[in-house]
């Protein structure tokens, strides 16, 4: 057996400045700030200014995750973005971040799996630096939600952020690294969360505008329970893969979606608070960065460290879902 595995280097994140708060809602839709701290547990998020992009972002994190990592950008030999948001369709946001970043010998593509993207991309980083084909990856989870939120949808609007969070992927000691990883998708249940236009069933035209067809739709109550079922469920099969038991992990990092959804995750696997990061009260919904965000936050924190197992876990649209479980 080799004695190295893939694992993370280090870690990144970046955030908006500007905050939008309960109270901002309160003046743009019928809610409350009641209603949205106990039905979800955010009390603020971020927004990009008008002029920004997610490769803005995007770029920020990765610098930051590779400056923790001491890896230079021009020995990075692949970068993975996970967004729903690139900045355009086409060129992919990864290579819009790989040109700007300075990573000239790196190859780079875009990876869609909604919430879960970050997962689904390690786990493919992990894959190519075991499989030895690179030696490092920069994996980056970017979403400007805000961009396809439609502020005039209560039921939505009040849920997400932007954000970005990296992690650079490359070889540690084999008792440290990706110890298991578990995907998987029910695109039967795609319609309960969905951009409807934009793509090749629906391009972008007066009927589509008008309709609102560029706004992410949601049924929050279907969404909720899948959540509930997939999460417990995915962190079950990836500890049981690993060999771990619920007291090896030293820190839950759970998709931060809803605080009730993630209340869910800690008590079924009879976790103490200090034991599951949350960052939902401070940047809502960040789709596919609110794993590295919340990771790179507890690093940061000295909340974990070397030898610590993290488990994370997400799910989102597709539906998606995902876990993986790592040695730091
Ligand atoms: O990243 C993955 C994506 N999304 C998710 O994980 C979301 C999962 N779902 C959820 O988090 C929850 O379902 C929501 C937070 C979206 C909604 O909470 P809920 O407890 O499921 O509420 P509900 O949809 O059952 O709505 C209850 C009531 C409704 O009013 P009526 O019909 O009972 O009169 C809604 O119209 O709350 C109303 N409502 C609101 N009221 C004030 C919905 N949104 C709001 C709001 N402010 N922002």
């Amino acid at each position: 057996m080799a004695n190295w595995k893939a694992g993370i280097l280090g870690t990144g994140s970046a955030l908006p400045d500007q905050v939008l708060t309960n109270a901002d809602f309160e003046r743009m839709v019928d809610t409350s700030d009641e209603w949205i701290v106990t039905r979800t547990g955010i009390r603020e998020r971020r927004v990009a200014k008008p002029e920004e992009a997610t490769s803005d972002y995007a770029l920020l994190a990765g610098q930051r995750a590779l400056e923790r990592a001491a890896v230079d950008p021009a020995d990075l030999d692949l970068i993975l973005c996970a967004t729903v948001t690139p900045d355009m369709m086409f060129p992919s946001t990864a290579s819009l971040v790989q040109d700007r970043i300075g990573a000239k010998r790196a190859g780079a593509m875009d990876l869609s799996a909604a919430c879960t993207g970050f997962l689904y991309a390690v786990s493919a980083a992990a894959a190519f630096v075991e499989s030895g084909q690179c030696r490092r990856v920069l994996v980056v989870a970017a979403d400007l939600l805000s961009r396809i939120t439609d502020y005039t949808d209560r039921k939505t609007c009040v849920l997400f952020g932007d954000g970005a969070g990296a992690v650079v992927v490359g070889e540690v000691p084999a008792d440290h690294g990706f110890q298991a990883f578990d995907l998987g998708s029910d695109g039967s249940g795609g319609h309960y969360l969905y951009l409807p236009a934009g793509g090749s069933r629906q391009p972008a035209s007066e009927h589509s505008v008008g309709g609102r067809m560029h706004f992410l739709k949601m049924e929050g109550q279907e969404t909720f329970k899948f959540a509930v079922k997939a999460m417990a469920a995915s962190a079950e099969r990836v500890l049981a893969t690993a060999g771990w038991g619920r007291d090896d992990i030293d820190l839950l990092v759970p998709h931060q979606a809803n605080i009730r959804i993630i209340e869910a995750a800690r008590k079924r696997f009879d976790l103490p608070a200090e034991k599951v990061a949350v960052t939902i009260d401070k940047y809502g919904n960040t789709s596919a960065s609110s794993i590295p965000i919340a990771l790179d936050e507890a690093v940061r924190g000295g909340r974990v460290g070397p030898g610590d197992r993290v488990v994370m876990v997400g799910f989102g649209g597709g539906l998606t879902w995902g876990a993986a479980a790592v040695r730091l």
